[in-house]
């Protein structure tokens, strides 16, 4: 995976679709060569192009056409002749800028864990790593780039640790990768949209200057995902050249493609430098997040076969990463605050008699919570609604042959709290001013180890008391009014300290509870990254349950995250959010392409609702293997339709689902090509009572029936014969 050729000074790291080429030159500066499909062999005969520009300046006067302004660097820093963005930066007795030379390097079979940082992870079978070392003589600062090669998965991860030499120095800025590209012929495709319209798949051709996106909510937000795609503008799902990054991390990012005057291009991503210093004294050391990089000449199928296999693989973990999910019924849209433990009972029954596997109790059921103005903190259950307690909830639930789940949102704390009462300076606040406020709750100080120990505590408690299988842990607003100006002016640590404080809290929580399912959750959406997933192997994709406005937060959050990690509803109609009355039939087969649940009162449907939707989970349950762990096509979207295909890896099974926005009339017939499909095997659709061979399927395609209604969808299932 990893071949370094000593007389040329070049590391050729190989995955099985792109090489990633790396060379010291003679001045021990690091260069990137190349970044693009697989190579066999890297001659060095295709020279590094020099040219005098005028106005990029030269480390050298003996050499005009050498110059960090216009050399693909591996690692950037400006200040001695870069003007690109960097990827570190460091204030100190010297100055900011840092002159970063190759010092040496090692490579190893398997990977290192980063410290107090989710990351990815493989054994030594399929993981190798190069890490090479940086040294600043000057300033004495070291800086460690690690780049794992996990050949199968096509996928380079990559990293970057700085180490203080002998004085202190604050780091400004931290990047974990910056990648230079020869030419700027691409669109950059991120995920954008808002609270209930998160994940909204966005192309923006990349023209001369900087197209950025980042976060500094404290959480990655709605708005924003930690990804970027640098594509070829002819890229389609099918075809073309796609370079993609992902950061694992929650927190405050940023993710940008920069070009020059001379039409190179710059890609980078890490943590946002807005509201960041951190200071490292003699010797201390701090980790960067992991990026993933990737890239793939098979058009936007290919970038999500990449980076749904390599999640599922080796980003989620424990018990849970490799099993099939529950299809689970939640209280929160069926009851908001305004339940009983007899409501309660009576909604998990009629749940158990469709087939339903998991009841959750969503926010309501702690302190005296009855509306969202209270409470958050006293995470004590409350006997007036639940008199039996949760152990006696839990217990009538697990009777009835479900599995019983919790909703918590621990990071917070409401002012009308025992929790505030008793430590009001643990919520986060600029002593001499007032709080911010936001659906009335502040937020607890992370940062503090106490704080930390006390969610711990609390959370742990309460899982101990009764038999609880899932939590869905909830994050439902932004930090403000952070402190740091008082306690200590040179740093801007709070942001990322609080994040390491919560990784702190989610993995001694997984380690304590390894058999309790975390689902994450921030208003839906607003924190739906890989630093979540590495502890909550699944995420509620959004607040908005509408099939209609689900199908593009769907797209693009299946665009790069398995769809067993999304949890998708079926709510009640007219729809809560948005008033949208859509068939059953399609709420059903919408959420059916990702991980099934419900989120309506059972007991105010009628008995054909109820038999239809016991058929749904059926179903499910017939084709949940090949949803939760196939593989996914985007088949067909245009501004009224959607169709997609799941495939099981053994290819025996194919889930074709189409949706009709609005109906037409005189509307052409739509025919739509399945793919990925045995082109010599025959398959079987019990619906449609006909079998057809997977090459027709694929190259004939079906003709969707022409139906005169609004938001129609149907579900095809085919087995293979
Ligand atoms: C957030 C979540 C919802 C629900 C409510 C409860 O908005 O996204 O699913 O849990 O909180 O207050």
């Amino acid at each position: 995976m990893i071949e370094y050729k000593e007389c040329k000074r070049l590391f050729h790291l190989k995955t099985r679709e792109f090489s990633y080429v790396i060379q010291i030159l003679e001045n021990n500066l690091l260069i990137n060569r190349y970044f693009g499909k697989k190579i066999k062999y890297f001659s060095d005969d295709n020279k590094i192009a020099y040219q005098d520009r005028a106005f990029s300046p030269n480390p050298t006067s003996k050499d005009r056409t050498f110059s960090l302004d216009t050399l693909p660097l591996e690692f950037s820093s400006n200040g001695l002749g870069d003007f690109r963005t960097s990827a570190i930066e460091v204030s100190n007795e010297y100055g900011t800028a840092l002159d970063l030379k190759y010092k040496s390097h090692r490579i190893y079979q398997g990977k290192d864990y980063l410290k107090g940082l989710p990351a990815s992870f493989g054994n030594e079978d399929v993981v190798e790593t190069l890490e090479i070392e940086l040294y600043d003589s000057l300033s004495d600062v070291t800086v460690v780039l690690s780049y794992s090669v996990f050949e199968e998965r096509n996928v380079i991860t990559r990293s970057a640790k700085v180490i203080a030499g002998k004085t202190a120095i604050h780091l400004e800025k931290l990047l974990s990768f910056t990648l230079d590209f020869p030419h700027k012929d691409f669109d950059v495709h991120t995920l954008t949209g808002r609270y209930g319209y998160e994940k909204e798949w966005t192309k923006t051709p990349l023209t001369q200057g900087k197209y950025s996106i980042g976060s500094i909510r404290g959480a990655s937000s709605h708005s924003r995902t930690p990804f970027i795609a640098l594509a070829s503008p002819e890229a389609t799902e099918q075809s073309g050249e796609i370079y993609s990054a992902h950061l694992i991390y929650s927190g405050n990012f940023t993710a940008f493609a920069e070009t020059t005057a001379i039409h190179t291009t710059r890609l980078g991503m890490g943590l946002n430098d807005e509201k960041f210093r951190w200071v490292l004294e003699p010797g201390q050391e701090f980790q960067s997040p992991e990026a993933i990089l990737s890239y793939t000449d098979k058009g936007f199928t290919g970038m999500t076969r990449d980076s749904h296999e390599f999640i599922r693989h080796h980003l989620t973990r424990g018990t849970f990463a490799q099993k099939e999910r529950p299809i689970l019924i939640n209280n929160w849209e069926g009851t908001y605050f305004d339940f009983t433990e007899d409501k309660l009972i009576s909604l998990a029954s009629e749940a158990a008699k469709v087939g339903i596997e998991l009841f959750v109790l969503d926010d309501g059921w702690f302190g005296k919570r009855n509306s969202d103005t209270c409470s958050l903190g006293d995470w004590v259950e409350n006997r007036e609604k639940l008199p039996n307690g949760l152990k006696g909830l839990a217990k009538k639930v697990n009777d009835l042959g479900m599995t019983f789940g919790l909703w918590f949102e621990p990071e917070m704390v409401s002012e009308d709290s025992d929790l505030y009462r008793e430590h009001p300076n643990w919520a986060i606040q600029i002593t001499g001013r007032g709080h911010t406020y936001s659906r009335e709750q502040l937020v607890l100080d992370l940062s503090q180890d106490e704080v930390c120990d006390y969610i711990i505590e609390s959370v742990s408690n309460v899982l101990n008391s009764a038999n609880i299988g899932y939590v869905k842990w909830d994050m439902n607003r932004n930090i403000t009014n952070i402190p740091e100006n008082q306690a200590n002016h040179e740093k801007h640590e709070f942001y990322h300290r609080y994040i390491l404080g919560l990784y702190r809290i989610l993995e001694t929580l997984n380690q304590r509870f390894p058999n309790v399912l975390f689902e994450s959750c921030s208003g839906g959406g607003g924190r739906n990254d890989l630093g979540m997933l590495y502890y909550m192997p699944q995420a509620w994709a959004s607040d908005n349950t509408d099939a209609i406005g689900r199908l593009s937060i769907q797209e693009g959050t299946s665009l790069i995250y398995p769809t067993i990690s999304m949890g998708s509803h079926v709510s009640a109609v007219p729809n809560h959010q948005v008033g949208r009355i859509t068939p059953l039939e399609t709420r059903g087969n919408v959420a059916m392409l990702g991980n099934l649940g419900y989120e309506l009162d059972l007991t105010q449907l009628e008995s054909s609702e109820l038999e239809e939707i016991a058929e749904q989970v059926e179903t499910y349950k017939s084709i949940r293997q090949t949803v939760q762990f196939g593989d996914y096509y985007r088949l067909q979207k245009t501004d009224n339709t959607y169709a997609y295909n799941l495939i099981s890896k053994d290819k025996s099974q194919v889930v074709f689902t189409f949706v009709k926005i609005l109906s037409q009339p005189e509307a052409p017939f739509i025919r739509v090509r399945l793919e990925g499909l045995d082109p010599e095997a025959t398959y079987y659709c019990e619906k449609l009572s006909a079998s057809f061979g997977g090459d027709e399927l694929m190259n004939i395609g079906l003709t969707i029936p022409y139906v005169q209604k609004d938001y129609f969808s149907l579900q095809y299932i085919f087995n293979k014969k």
